[in-house]
């Protein structure tokens, strides 16, 4: 006897009915995303008496979960694909990509290694060849797709330990190591960097923080410095980490120089472009690049600046071979039997993850019907938008630039009438701090534009981070007119 229907297995015209209301859903969110505030104004009991918190032993049904999400799980988000989202890094997401994830899910494809998913894992692997034309590689490079720019360094730094440190990491362990493994990082580098290390077992007080010049990208005279010191004390220097676009300020580390101190003391050259990497894309930006393409590794994220939504990262090594010594493993249940080298292909070899959803589908599909032009035009827009913005600040009384526009980011912060008059002097400038504080929390409370802020030489800055392709000129005159509206609100007595 057959077992009665299950609410899990739903009939087809179930299904297309769910995937229409889902989708018109979609369509009407995105083509109204402009309109609707940015930031909800709630709190996280409210958020919770909106849901039920009892296990659901019986379900509701489709029609009434769906209507949750709607009515509540939307709407008390941060609406991260309106234009005026400018804090962190942080992507609109694009429709094709989010139409293509439930393609992936629904084929549901586990992309361990060729023999479990044959065509997907060639959709993959083209699609890293893209992205290895895009940084310059040679085909000939490894890589895959992780969860993001943390696990791309991650695994970037696995490879540059196994590889530059004496002892077998892999096999043996940190306990073999007689000296203490040491890298190399800019102040401005992102803290992903730091937390891997200390994983990894090298420990944050090993990644040596290695000053910058007046526009944030590392002094390759104190880089110089700080190895040969490290060598002369015992340690061995094994890595060094340039950022091809901060998180903070979008500066790009002298990629040429820095590779020439890696080859001359044998040091794994790591370049996080998680934010920047795709600003090659874009004529303007290209020649910043340069270099980029004799690193051992590179740590890109399409779910920063291709827009993707989250999660898709990579990480690219240049040698694969290094990426299989740190990461090939396999267990009786997963040797390949009777494989030709191509069919034998394992993504296990090349990061931390044994199971892994079709990421890829969303990036190959969008590049594929979109191309690259579209990109390119999008990134180069978003230059335009940043340096727009930095025109407007400089032709105004009331903002400052606190470092020029780099890429896609700005930082900068409001000048209060009432404090500017007082300037300069170090109590003045703490006042301006605090005003700044309250005038990003006022403005992200008010939910028309968006900014977060970062720390450049103690001083506290409004930044923002242009990295979405609906954004406009007029966003960036918009984003002003907010912050002086919102700043009538606050006090400058503090
Ligand atoms: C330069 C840089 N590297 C790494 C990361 C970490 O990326 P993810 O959030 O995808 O882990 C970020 C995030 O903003 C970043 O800007």
């Amino acid at each position: 006897m057959n077992p009665p229907p299950s609410p899990l297995d739903p009939t087809p015209d179930e299904i297309r009915r769910w995937g229409r209301a889902a989708i018109d859903h979609a369509a009407e969110y995105l083509g109204s995303i402009r309109d609707c505030s940015l930031y909800p104004d709630t709190d996280a009991a409210s958020i919770r008496s909106r849901l039920s918190q009892d296990l659901p032993h019986d379900g509701i049904g489709f029609d009434r979960t769906l209507e949750t999400f709607r009515e509540v799980i939307g709407p008390l988000s941060r609406q991260n694909a309106h234009p005026r989202m400018f804090g962190y890094v942080q992507a609109p997401g694009l429709a094709i990509a989010a139409i293509a994830d439930l393609l992936a899910s629904t084929l549901n494809a586990n992309l361990t290694a060729w023999r479990s998913a044959p065509a997907a894992v060639e959709v993959e692997r083209i699609t890293l060849d893209w992205l290895k034309e895009i940084i310059g590689f040679d085909r000939s490079a490894g890589g895959v797709l992780v969860s993001g720019g943390s696990m791309a360094n991650f695994s970037a730094l696995a490879a540059a330990r196994q590889t530059k440190a004496p002892a077998d990491f892999a096999e043996r362990g940190a306990s073999s190591l007689t000296r203490a493994v040491c890298l190399y990082a800019s102040s401005q580098a992102h803290h992903s960097i730091s937390k891997a290390a200390a994983i990894l077992g090298i420990g944050r007080k090993f990644v040596r923080q290695i000053q910058v010049d007046s526009n944030y990208r590392i002094d390759p005279v104190d880089l110089r410095k700080q190895i040969e010191r490290d060598r002369a004390a015992g340690h061995l220097p094994v890595c060094v980490v340039a950022s091809a676009g901060t998180v903070v300020t979008g500066a790009i580390d002298p990629l040429a120089e820095i590779a020439e101190i890696a080859r001359e003391f044998d040091l794994w050259m790591h370049v996080d472009a998680c934010y920047g990497g795709f600003a090659r894309l874009a004529p303007s930006a290209r020649s910043l690049f340069d270099g980029i393409a004799q690193a051992d590794s590179v740590a890109l994220d399409p779910h920063k600046w291709l827009y993707l939504p989250v999660s898709c990262g990579c990480i690219l090594y240049r040698d694969p071979a290094a990426a299989r010594a740190t990461f090939g493993y396999a267990a009786d249940y997963t040797r390949m039997i009777a494989e030709e080298a191509d069919e034998a292909f394992a993504f296990w070899d090349y990061g931390p993850e044994l199971s892994r959803r079709f990421r890829a589908l969303a990036l190959w599909m969008t590049l594929q019907s979109v191309g690259l032009n579209a990109f390119a035009d999008a990134i180069e827009h978003n230059i335009v938008c940043a340096q727009h913005l930095e025109q407007l600040v400089q032709a105004s009384e009331d903002f400052e630039m606190m470092t020029p526009a780099r890429l896609s980011i700005f930082c900068f912060r409001y000048l209060p009438p009432a404090l500017k008059a007082r300037r300069p002097g170090e109590p003045v400038e703490q006042e301006i701090d605090r005003f700044n504080e309250q005038l990003l929390v006022a403005l992200q409370r008010d939910g028309s534009s968006y900014l977060s802020n970062g720390d450049l030489r103690g001083r506290f800055v409004l930044r923002g981070c242009a990295i979405n392709y609906r954004t406009t000129k007029r966003d960036m005159e918009i984003l002003l007119e907010d912050l002086r509206r919102v700043a009538t609100h606050i006090s400058t007595v503090t």
